[in-house]
């Protein structure tokens, strides 16, 4: 079988990756998630790992073995993936956003489980928006380069773009998750990867492969627009 060389071409650089879901407690037995199994992001950490980077992957709840070379720090909470993004993001050269954070939460954490009741058979949570974790490190000062994903169903160029320049971020890879065996818990991806140069946008489009190949394909772009970031 074919078997990638390693080359240690990332050597020296701090990365930092958020993987998986968040879960945003309802009460002390209930969260509000999504169907992330973190196989991306842990795929993109071993790939850097692999390449001789220092990497820092800060993990929603998932089950999956910590790649070799890599220092973890697992979070629940939107809130508490920013706080751990927000530190790691001061010493690093590189941040990639690859959870997929939960857009909201509830307003209230009940302190006690929810109870059904016999006199209403409808139940209003009331959520609120959480923070924006990749669109927040792109607005720090000095800041690493900023990567993002964006996991669409439809119009998949437009809205990425729109991300990309929303968030302020260098680079977004865009997926298409209503490819059937592609995406959200699968093992095979494809992407479309979308960065700016000066005032235009570049793109290559990645076709459908093993997320391990894939994110060698996202290291080998991200090191070139590293290497031509601006000082
Ligand atoms: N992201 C983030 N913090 C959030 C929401 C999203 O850091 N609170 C990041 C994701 O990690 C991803 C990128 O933003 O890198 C795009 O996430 P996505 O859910 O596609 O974008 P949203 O802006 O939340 O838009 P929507 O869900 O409405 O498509
Ligand atoms: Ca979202």
């Amino acid at each position: 079988p074919d078997v990638a060389p390693t080359v240690r071409d990332a050597e020296a650089l701090r990365v930092t990756i958020t993987a998986g879901p968040t879960h945003e407690a309802l009460d002390p037995v209930r969260y509000l998630s999504n169907h992330s199994s973190g196989k991306m992001g842990y795929a993109l950490a071993e790939a850097w790992a692999r390449r001789g980077a220092q990497v820092h992957l800060i993990s929603g709840p998932v089950s999956l073995a910590t790649p070799s070379g890599v220092e973890r720090v697992d979070v629940t909470s939107a809130s508490e993936m920013l706080a751990a993004a927000e530190h790691a993001a001061a010493e690093s050269d590189i941040f990639i956003g690859c959870a997929a954070v939960a857009d909201y939460r509830a307003e209230h954490i009940a302190e006690h489980k929810l109870k059904k009741t016999d006199a209403h058979e409808t139940l209003t949570l009331t959520l609120v928006k959480n923070p924006d974790i990749v669109a927040e490190i792109a607005a720090r000062s000095p800041r690493p380069l900023v990567i993002g994903f964006a996991a669409e169903t439809q119009n998949v160029e437009r809205y990425a773009r729109d991300k990309l320049t929303r968030k302020g971020m260098d680079m977004i890879v865009a997926n298409d998750v209503s490819q059937a065996g592609l995406g959200f818990g699968a093992d095979d991806n494809a992407a479309l990867l979308l960065w700016r140069d000066g005032d235009d946008t570049d793109s290559q489009a990645l076709p459908p492969q093993p997320k391990t190949t894939l994110a060698d394909a996202i290291v080998d772009r991200v090191l070139t627009l590293y290497a031509h970031r601006a000082p």
